[in-house]
């Protein structure tokens, strides 16, 4: 397959993400392709079979040239899309109030990539998160006005000043094989979903429809099931 990873980046984070993707892609034998989307058409990705799209959370959201490059994208493309965020915010894992802060300050990235594809036709493949470390002025925002209480902010910083760690780049690797995240699991012990649900580079199997992200976690779950039997 033919594999572009388009990404952008201010101070690195994504870029060290969509790098280990596209190591990935390549490791198992896929043409791949490394761009900054600034140096990107949007009609150019219609050469590729996948493409993942890479940004950093900017205020909730996909960053504006993001999201124009995005919408910019032809109407019912050739390609499957997959996406993947850094933010700065906490993962939507743990406690209610860090739940809360993942869908206040980077809940809009997955919902404008699945509402464009969809407006466009353009299947969704998946999509991964994790967290990445703030540039030092965006940290003394953060403290300003999101996670103000001392004890809060002395766990908090210097946790996300690790990201992306070792750990996030495996899962990132994981998501682009297959959308599954073998090393996190949830309440019940099953496998959680890193967001991603299609099986992207290895096992060829993008489902004919795509689920909603309601039903996300359960279709990743039955094709983890279906792989081991
Ligand atoms: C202008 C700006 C706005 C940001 N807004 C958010 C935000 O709303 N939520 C969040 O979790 N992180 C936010 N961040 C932090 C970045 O998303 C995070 O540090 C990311 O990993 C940076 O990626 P990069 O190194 O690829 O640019 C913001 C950063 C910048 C520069």
């Amino acid at each position: 397959m033919r594999i572009l990873i388009a990404y952008f980046t201010l101070t690195g984070n994504t870029e060290t993400v969509a790098r280990a993707i596209h190591e990935e892609a390549q490791s198992l034998g896929h043409e791949a392709d490394l761009r900054k989307i600034r140096k990107l058409k949007p009609e150019s990705l219609g050469e590729y079979d996948v493409v993942f799209l890479g940004a950093p959370c900017h205020h909730s959201d996909l960053p504006k040239g993001v999201k124009r490059f995005v919408e910019g994208l032809p109407a019912s493309s050739s390609f499957q899309l997959a996406g993947f965020v850094t933010h700065a915010t906490y993962l939507p894992e743990g406690t209610d109030r860090k739940r809360q802060l993942h869908q206040e300050w980077a809940g809009k990235c997955l919902p404008t990539l699945e509402k464009t594809c969809e407006a466009k036709g353009i299947p969704f493949a998946g999509y991964f998160s994790c967290q990445g470390r703030p540039s030092k002025m965006i940290g003394m925002l953060i403290h300003r006005t999101i996670i103000k209480d001392p004890t809060e902010w002395a766990e908090y910083l210097p946790e996300v000043k690790k990201h992306p760690t070792a750990e996030d780049l495996q899962r990132a690797r994981a998501f682009a094989r297959g959308g599954v995240d073998p090393g996190r699991l949830n309440t019940s012990g099953a496998p959680a979903v890193m967001g991603g649900v299609a099986a992207v580079l290895d096992p060829p199997c993008i489902p004919d429809r795509l689920p909603t992200s309601a039903q996300r976690f359960h279709l990743s779950v039955g094709l983890q099931a279906s792989e081991s039997t």
